[in-house]
């Protein structure tokens, strides 16, 4: 569950068809109760296919994607569900949290397809390796978000998205 840094557990960035073009960071308001982090079933993410450029990343068939501030892993879990043909890798420094993240996912069938790791994201990534990086309902309470989402940008392959969710967007 913990300590991809360092184990080799990382996903690798192997693929070679990736174009050189920078980034996009994707700003999308979250909607009031539309439910990713609750243990609704995916329809929350239905979403995603009306932003088509998102969605063409995220239902690549081996598609990496990363959770940061996963919390107990229900905003890794619905996406999970939602792209079937994807791995994910959650993050969060709190270990309460990582724990009940990964009982979650086991009981949800899904330990083949999603980990977790205990740490501060913006410390914790390798660079270069995920086609998605997400950050659900975390940037506003973070001391140090333009470190965290460098960090954020810095993890994503050569065309991969940063998608920052938050209903506290003002703060
Ligand atoms: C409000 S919760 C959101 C959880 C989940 N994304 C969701 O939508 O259900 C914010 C999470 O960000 C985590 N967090 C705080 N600082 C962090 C950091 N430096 N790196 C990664 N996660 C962090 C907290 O531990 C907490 O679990």
């Amino acid at each position: 569950m913990t300590g991809w840094a360092g184990t080799g557990r990382w996903p690798r960035p192997a693929r070679s068809h990736r174009t050189s073009s920078p980034p996009a960071v994707a700003a999308i308001p979250a909607t009031p109760g539309n439910g990713w982090s609750s243990r609704r079933p995916p329809a929350c993410w239905a979403w995603s296919a009306g932003v088509p450029d998102l969605h063409r990343h995220l239902d690549r068939p081996g598609a990496v994607i990363a959770d940061l501030g996963c919390g107990e892993g229900w905003s890794t879990i619905a996406p999970a569900r939602a792209y079937p043909g994807a791995a994910l890798h959650g993050v969060d420094p709190d270990v309460p949290s990582t724990t009940a993240a990964a009982a979650h996912t086991a009981d949800a069938g899904l330990g083949e397809r999603i980990t977790f790791t205990t740490g501060d994201a913006a410390l914790s990534l390798p660079p270069a390796t995920f086609d998605a990086v997400f950050a659900f309902e975390c940037l506003h309470d973070l001391p140090h978000p333009v470190e965290f989402l460098d960090a954020a940008r810095r993890a994503l392959r050569p065309d991969g998205v940063v998608v920052v969710m938050d209903e506290a967007a003002g703060d």
